[in-house]
Parts: C-alpha cells; structure tokens; sequence
C-alpha cells in the first residue's frame, strides 16, 4: 500500500467581479436565463493579473496551510490550458517565483477541467519515486482570454482562478484510486492553438458536454466505488467539478447526496475549468467542512472528451 493524502490547499481569484448583469451588457441574454440555465451569478476575470499571479497566490496559501516550506517539494505539477506562456510552463515559471528546488519535476499538464485529478494522479506516481515526499499540484486557469464573446451560451459560463494542493506521499496511505479517462473528440469542445487554425477561441456543444457530463459523473463515483471497495455512506464529502449546477444537482439526487455532504461555489465562480476543484477544496477546508481524517471524492469532466474521479483523504 502506499499514495498520497491532502496536507493543505489554496486558492486565489482575480479581483474584478462580472456579474450577470454586467454580461447582459456584452450579449444578448438575462439574468433569470443565465441563473436558472447555469446556476451561476458571478464569475472573476483577470484585467491586470498573470495566470502566474493567481498560482502563486494560490500555492503560497496552500504552503502555508500545510507548513511546508518551498525546498521540501518534490515535484510541481500544474493543471492548465491557459499558460501565460508554453515555455517556460507555469509550472516552470512557479518554480523560479516559489524557490522550489531545482532538481525537481516541474511541468504542465493539459486535460481542460478534468486536469486536477489528472494532476493529482501524474504526483502520486512521480512521489513514489521521489526523495522528497511532498508535492505541489495546482489547477490554474484564465479562460477570460479564450472566450468567444459573440457565442452567448459560452461566454456566460466561465471564470478564471486558481487552486492548490500540498500533498504528502507515505508508504503507509492509502492511493486515491484515480480512475481517469479520454475519448479524443475536437467536436463538442475545441480551443484551437498553435497548430492548424492558430485561434484560441472556445467552442463547445452545451447540450452534448451536458449529456456526456450526466453519464460521466455517476460513472466516475461509481468506478471510485468499486476500485477502493467503499460505499457512498463511507465518502465524508463529494466534490464535483463545477461546470453546470443542474449536472451537479442530478448526481446529488441520484445518489441521494444529503447537503451536508457536497457544496456548489458556481453561483460565485462559475466555471473556473482545472481550477475548479481545488478551489472547492480549499474553500471548504477554510469553512472547516473537511479537515484532518476527511475523505473526500473528487469528481471531474471536460474537454478532450476527459473524466475522471478520485478518492482523498486529508493527513
Ligand atoms: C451551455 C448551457 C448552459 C446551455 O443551456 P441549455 O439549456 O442547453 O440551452 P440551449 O443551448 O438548449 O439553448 C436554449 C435556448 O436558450 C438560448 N440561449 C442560449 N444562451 C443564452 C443566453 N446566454 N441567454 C439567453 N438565452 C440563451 C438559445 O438560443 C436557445 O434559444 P431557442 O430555444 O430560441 O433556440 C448548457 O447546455 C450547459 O451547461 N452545458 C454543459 C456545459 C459544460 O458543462 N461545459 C463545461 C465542460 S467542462
């Protein structure tokens, strides 16, 4: 046996707030549409900050919360599609701003808004084998840069941020039964970039994210289930990647998930992509909601087409 538990986490947002009547400015919609559609009331977008701005924040909180210091990490890890730059990585840039050793891993991983658990999984692996026993993973993404803002039933959804996690690697804990998946599909969600069409605009089928989103999230709780021989009544907390209240709300009601024991932050942040569950895990960590002895199963979903879940519980 062996894996990796939660030792702190962290999260960062831009300041500037837009709210659904600020959108109502931009495109042709409403805010009854867009709350009743989406669950969503606000959201944050960058104006003078760097992606890299918001890791920093995000990673210095989650250091600090765990009292670890930046020359006991042993890899980086950071989930994004939004870099400031493809090279250096923000992973690599992290490194330079946090003084992490530098002879350590530091690298980006792209899987949309599935690329926190992807991540989580890459560090667990990449610690087994490192001298150092504590990772930075983060979820960092600045999709303000990437809207299409003529598309009205996208441009409405998404907000950046930033969210972090220390974890520690331990002979004795338990994985967290990461079960990841990918079905290449440039159809229903496709941000062009440096290859063919060179335009980093998103485009995205609402209506098939949601019915692949719909089958997707039982399937990875279920699979989570079965690889760690567990019950829901033995997950302390659900965290679902927050894209569309609606898909969170049918998973609650088909596993009849009491409200105690999952939370939305949509209707704050709308969809925040990779960082969207680590900011959900830091903010109910500072709500005091999960803590020390806490396991919590993480749930996820997004472009590529990608999934995955994972269990974790907090040292
Ligand atoms: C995008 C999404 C909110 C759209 O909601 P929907 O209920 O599927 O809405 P539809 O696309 O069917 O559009 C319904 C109507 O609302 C209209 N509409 C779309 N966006 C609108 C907006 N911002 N304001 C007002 N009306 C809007 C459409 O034009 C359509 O009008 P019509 O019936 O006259 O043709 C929803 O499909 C969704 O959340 N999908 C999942 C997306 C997701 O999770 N993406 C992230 C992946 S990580």
């Amino acid at each position: 046996m062996s894996g990796i538990k939660l030792r702190g986490t962290g999260h960062c947002a831009p300041e500037r707030i837009m709210t659904n009547t600020d959108m109502t400015k931009i495109v042709d919609t409403n805010e009854e549409w867009i709350l009743s559609r989406t669950g969503i009331e606000t959201r944050h977008h960058v104006t003078g900050e760097r992606h890299l701005d918001l890791c920093v924040g995000a990673a210095k909180m989650a250091l600090e919360h765990a009292g670890i210091s930046p020359d006991q990490i042993g890899a980086c890890v950071v989930a994004t599609l939004t870099p400031d730059d493809l090279v250096p990585s923000a992973a690599c840039a992290l490194q330079r701003e946090l003084g992490l050793p530098g002879d350590i891993p530091c690298f980006d991983l792209n899987a949309a808004c599935t690329g926190f658990l992807f991540a989580l999984h890459t560090m667990e692996c990449l610690l087994a084998a490192s001298p150092r026993k504590f990772g930075l993973v983060l979820g960092c993404d600045v999709l303000s840069r990437i809207i299409n803002w003529s598309d009205r039933s996208t441009c409405i959804l998404f907000g950046d941020g930033a969210g972090a996690a220390v974890v520690e690697w331990n002979e004795s804990f338990e994985t967290i039964h990461a079960q990841l998946g990918c079905q290449g599909d440039d159809q229903i969600l496709h941000v062009g970039g440096v290859g063919h069409d060179r335009t980093s605009v998103l485009s995205m089928d609402g209506q098939k994210v949601f019915k692949f989103a719909v089958e997707a999230v039982p399937r990875c709780i279920d699979q989570v289930l079965t690889a760690s021989d567990r019950s829901i009544d033995d997950v302390d907390f659900f965290v679902f990647h927050q894209a569309n209240a609606r898909i969170i709300d049918l998973a609650v009601r088909k596993y009849h998930i009491p409200p105690e024991k999952y939370y939305k932050n949509i209707s704050e942040y709308g969809n925040t992509s990779a960082a969207s569950i680590p900011i959900v895990l830091s903010e109910l960590y500072q709500l005091g909601k999960i803590g020390p002895g806490s396991r919590v199963l993480c749930v996820g979903f997004g472009g590529g087409l990608t999934w995955g879940g994972a269990l974790m519980e907090f040292a």
